[in-house]
This record gives C-alpha cells, structure tokens and sequence, in this order.
C-alpha cells in the first residue's frame, strides 16, 4: 500500500437496519410528511425535509419511515434509501439525545481537532458512529462545518461550540449528562438531537434569531473594511 490511499471516515456506515423495526410514526406523523410534500411545486423535492422529520420521531431513518416516505411521495422504498444512505447526516442507526460531532477537517486538525476527538471519545466512552449505553450522546467526526475561524470546533445537535478545548470539552459534556441549561457558544439553546432534527425538517420552533447568525471572527475582515471605508470595486469599474 502506498500510504497515501485515501482514508474514508464511513467505511462501516452500512445500509439502514431493516432488521428493527420499531417506530413511532403515527398519522400526525403521516399528516406532517404530507404537509412538508406540498410545500414544494414537485412533492419529491420535500424528500430531504421528510427524512429530517423521521429522524426527530424514531430517532434515525427508521424502514417504517422509507415506507412512509415512499407512499406519499409515490417513489419506491429504494429510491429513498438510496437517498438517505448518502448523506451523513442520516442516520442508520439510533443517535442519542445529544449528537456531539467534532470537526478533524484541516484547519481545526491543525488547531487540536484530533486531539479533541480522542479525549471527547475517551469521556464519552465510545468511538464516533457510536452511541453511549444510556442513549445520552452520539458521537461523529464531521467534516468541515465552515467554521474555521473559530477552529478547533464542536457541534452538538448541529449547534457550534466554537473554539473548543479538551478541558471545556469535558465541562460540557458534563453539563449535558447532568441536564443543565447549555447554550451554544453563539447563543442557541442546547434541546436535543430529535428537536433540532424537526427544525431541519421545516418546523420551526421559533428560536431561530438565538444569538447572532455570523460570529465575531467572521465578521472581523468586514469590520475592519467598515472602519476604514473599505468597499468591493463595482463590476462596472473594474477594468
Ligand atoms: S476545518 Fe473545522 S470548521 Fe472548517
């Protein structure tokens, strides 16, 4: 082997469990795959937002939700599958209340990512893909969450935790195993997993404006043109 293969970080992500069945969707449930498919001019393009939707009611894509999909959409239970087992942020197997991810792309690897994925690992128990015993966290190692700047970064439910250390790592894991009010370090309230996953799905839960949507060192070069009266060349004048 040369060395330089390229590494997959989803080499065993398999296909959905069909051997568990259990679900929760119910005809509210039914009702709300239907409201999100007519949102669109094309039902087939709410696909996405109904996946979203199963995972916040069974807590993954669950086979009795590629059903219910399949049936209002009037597609084939593989051809949603075949979509749901190629994004990653569907999940095949059950995640836990909170979905800790943690950023190893390479600038947060340069600022510690691994590092912080090792020791998140190590307090957890468990390796990413995986979930703890009680069904409290999940862990993943994502790939950039264009937050660089703020790098090392930790998502939890898709919230940013921004600038992250091993030490404040292990106080907010420990905050949320004791059931505290956690915030994301932009403001946003940490709910859970399942919550955050009807928000993606078009539901909203009326906290969107929680904190600013950019952070500080995003807006630090913009700040900086602003002070000096700095502005894009018009198209028109470039020559
Ligand atoms: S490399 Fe981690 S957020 Fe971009």
């Amino acid at each position: 082997m040369s060395g330089h293969e390229f590494q997959s970080f989803f080499p065993d992500s398999g296909e959905v469990d069909m051997t568990d069945t259990s679900t929760s969707i119910d005809e509210a449930t039914m009702a709300e795959l239907r409201d999100l498919a007519g949102r669109y001019p094309q039902a087939r393009s709410a696909l996405l937002p109904m996946l979203h939707l199963v995972q916040s009611v069974d807590g993954r894509i669950s086979p009795a939700g590629i059903e219910a999909c399949a049936d209002v959409l009037g597609i084939s239970t593989a051809q949603v599958s075949g979509v749901a087992t190629f994004y990653t942020m569907y999940r095949r197997r059950p995640g836990g209340k909170h979905h800790v991810g943690v950023c190893t792309t390479a600038l947060c690897a340069v600022m510690g990512g691994d590092t912080l994925l090792e020791k998140v690992s190590a307090k957890l128990g468990i390796e990413p893909d995986e979930t703890t015993a009680d069904g409290t966290f999940s862990l993943e190692r994502i790939e950039c969450n264009a937050a660089c700047d703020f790098a090392p970064v930790m998502m939890v439910n898709w919230e940013f935790m921004d600038n992250m250390t091993p030490a404040k790592a292990d106080k907010l894991i420990d905050d949320l195993a004791a059931g505290k009010d956690v915030s994301s370090t932009r403001g946003a309230k940490i709910t859970s997993w399942r919550e955050a996953e009807r928000v993606l799905a078009g539901f909203t839960d009326g906290r969107a404006d929680e904190g600013p949507s950019a952070g500080e060192a995003s807006l630090l070069g913009k700040s900086i043109a602003d002070a000096n009266g700095w502005a894009a060349p018009k198209p028109e004048d470039a020559k």
